[in-house]
């Protein structure tokens, strides 16, 4: 009897492990509060407007969603604006599925993907890898993290199919600026695409950023992906799009099964984006944060890199590790950047001004403690 047969083209991960959810970490923790600021969510929650709106479809969910998400791509066409149709954008179940619904459209064994680290490696190799497709890292240029599109374009072969352009990039919170991103545009040949991924695109506040659309409407071979789960505060939905010329937007969307979006996140997203009052609020509280809080950093001597996001970067002389433990301790979750070989960084997501108050105060205690 023969055996069943592994695709062994594909190099899968392990499954996903258990991680100690807030809850958990809670309740080890004993009673004091734990501050979330690991996971570069929106910590003012979503719009009123969304809640009302889930709260109406609930008790219809032993019904099917609507087959289509037209009526989702209608109101994020309106929010967009600039000539855009319907016929530009897909949806996914998350800015991540967005991704990896570009991957699962362009990636064969042996393909490559270049990215430049440090940046959202660990994503990036998840959508490409278990395809057979090979990472290729052209790192930004240390400690400025610029990016280094000579270098980019340098390492491009006729196996290379995506380049992973992460603006502003997580984790460093910095942007490429605008000439950057031309030069790369002008220079990738026509079997490459480029995935703009801009989920922390709101938050921006930098005159350089690139006008990624523009590149969508000259009919470039570029998709640009667009998340809920940050500034609209919908992280726990799974809400995501792509926007791309219609050519590539229809293929990417033939890739997703029928019904792909659940009655909740239909209802929440065209609600969400009738609801651009809340964003602006959220990105205007927000970037008050950041700059209050890279103030804060400054009087304590704390080297950081000013932020195009709702969160940043910073580095002392501890081991990122170390201080990620001792924070934890003080009942503050970050996420220390080892693993994206930065050894003494770790990123903030930035919380309520109660919030970073205390996280800057207990930072301070660590650090004196430490010297
Ligand atoms: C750069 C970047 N892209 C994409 C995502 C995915 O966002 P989501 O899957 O929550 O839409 C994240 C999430 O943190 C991110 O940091």
């Amino acid at each position: 009897m023969s055996q069943l047969t592994y695709n062994l083209d594909i190099q899968p991960f392990a499954r996903a492990g258990n991680r100690d959810s807030l809850e958990d970490l809670q309740e080890k923790h004993g009673p004091s509060k734990i501050y979330q600021l690991a996971n570069n969510e929106n910590p003012l929650g979503p719009s009123p407007k969304v809640i009302d709106a889930i709260s109406a479809v609930a008790p219809t969910l032993s019904y099917y969603p609507d087959y289509s998400d037209i009526g989702l791509r209608q109101a994020i066409v309106r929010i967009l604006g600039r000539g855009l149709t319907t016929e530009h954008i897909y949806t996914g179940c998350s800015g991540f599925e967005s991704l990896e619904l570009i991957a699962r459209g362009f990636l064969r064994p042996g393909d490559e993907l270049i990215l430049s680290s440090p940046t959202f490696t660990g994503a990036y190799a998840k959508i490409s890898q278990p395809l057979g497709a090979k990472v290729v890292d052209v790192p930004l240029r240390p400690d400025s993290f610029e990016y280094r599109v000579d270098a980019v374009l340098k390492a491009i072969n006729e196996r290379t199919r995506l380049i992973m352009l992460c603006n502003p990039n997580n984790p460093t919170g910095t942007v490429m600026p605008s000439e950057s991103m031309k030069a790369l545009m002008r220079g990738i040949p026509d079997h490459v695409l480029v995935v703009a991924d801009e989920v922390y695109h709101h938050f921006v506040d930098d005159p350089a950023y690139p006008d990624s659309l523009r590149y969508v409407l000259e009919g470039k071979n570029i998709v640009v992906v667009h998340s809920f789960s940050k500034a609209y505060g919908l992280a726990g939905l799974r809400l995501g799009y792509g926007i791309a010329k219609p050519d590539l937007a229809n293929y990417i969307a033939g890739l997703q099964r029928g019904f792909h979006q659940n009655k909740l996140a239909l209802a929440a997203g065209i609600a969400a984006c009738g609801d651009q009052g809340h964003v602006h609020k959220v990105v205007s509280y927000l970037r008050a944060e950041a700059k209050w809080v890279c103030a804060q950093l400054e009087r304590m001597g704390i080297r950081y890199w000013k932020p195009a996001a709702n969160f940043l970067l910073f580095e002392t002389h501890m081991p990122g590790d170390d201080l990620q433990g001792a924070l934890l301790e003080r009942g503050f979750l970050l996420r220390a950047q080892t693993r994206n070989e930065l050894p003494n960084a770790v990123r903030l997501s930035l919380g309520t001004r109660e919030a970073n108050q205390a996280f800057l105060g207990a930072l301070g205690t660590i650090l004196d403690e430490s010297n």
